[in-house]
């Protein structure tokens, strides 16, 4: 009973051990510039000198035109994009290093593995990280019971629709109790339902767990329902435009702040920011 009590606290997050606060910002990343190419390819300013930081448990979305470089900024804090950069980027305090336990990264696409089920699509992580079986399957279960799949957990990936596997992939990627998780559009290729319903399930799986989120975006609804702030980049080269304050009282229900006026004069502003950025000449 112990155990499964346990595992169910370190599902929801709510006692897994957390690396001690240094004080410091989550995420730091100062004065970063990027530039891909050189060879026989054309060099390619993606990013110039952005900076931003966030704190301990902070959510905090990264909206900006395509190609202006937030999956680069992702993908260096990481530490797997083998690009040379001028800046400095630390997660925790410490330079980014591939396979940093301290990272849960979920994408848009759902890469979960053909051959495990859901239930072992949703404990892999945990599995790499040799947590005993009863521990990690526990605590699978009750995040698949969170994102609405407790009746498919002995399902294979092709048995599930798109909508269910992303859920499968949330729920794989808060099964890994990291304290920063780093998500890339990871509902955008989602029906507009599934959507708000998989966005409420976030944020209650992120005020139960308080990790640092960093969400990348195209959607300004759901960035302006999920987030403490929201970080506005202009088009490439991408810099930061501006650093929005999303004072909505929490918890929020993102289907109930459908109606609020509130939430539609911060996305009318979070609009002209982005259209006064899409201007940028890329170079
Ligand atoms: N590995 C790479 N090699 C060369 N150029 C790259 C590489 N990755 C990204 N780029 C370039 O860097 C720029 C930023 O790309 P990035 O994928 O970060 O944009 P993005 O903001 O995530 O766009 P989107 O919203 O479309 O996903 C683009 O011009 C892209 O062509
Ligand atoms: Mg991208």
């Amino acid at each position: 009973m112990k155990d499964a009590a346990s595992a169910r606290e370190m599902a929801t997050g709510r006692s897994t051990p957390l690396p001690a606060a240094s004080g410091g910002p989550a995420i730091l990343v100062r004065d970063l510039t990027v530039r891909f190419g050189g060879g026989a390819a054309p060099p390619v300013l993606a990013v110039d000198r952005v900076s931003l930081s966030l704190k301990s448990g902070e959510f905090v979305s990264l909206v900006g035109p395509s190609g202006c470089g937030k999956t680069t900024i992702l993908n260096l804090l990481t530490g797997l994009l083998p690009v040379a950069m001028e800046g400095k980027v630390t997660i925790l305090g410490k330079p980014p290093r591939p396979g940093n336990p301290d990272i849960a990264y979920m994408l848009a696409r759902d890469s979960l593995l053909p051959w495990r089920t859901a239930l072992g699509n949703a404990a892999y992580g945990l599995e790499i990280r040799n947590v005993p079986v009863q521990q990690r399957e526990a605590q699978a279960r009750e995040l698949l019971a969170r994102v609405g799949l407790a009746d498919f957990c002995n399902a294979y990936p092709k048995a599930l629709s798109h909508g269910m596997r992303q859920r499968c992939a949330l729920a794989r990627t808060f099964c890994l109790g990291s304290p920063v998780f780093l998500m890339d559009e990871p509902f955008g290729a989602l029906d507009a339902q599934t959507k708000l319903q998989l966005e409420d399930v976030l944020m209650d799986l992120w005020s139960a767990a308080q990790r640092t989120v960093l969400f990348v975006t195209h959607d300004l609804a759901e960035a302006v329902a999920l987030s403490d702030r929201v970080i506005v980049m202009s088009a490439r080269p991408g810099r930061i435009i501006a650093d929005v304050p999303i004072t909505l009282p929490r918890p929020r229900s993102v289907r109930a702040l459908q109606k609020d006026e509130e939430f539609h004069k911060l996305y009318a502003r979070l609009w002209g920011l982005l259209e006064q950025g899409s201007g940028s000449n890329g170079s």
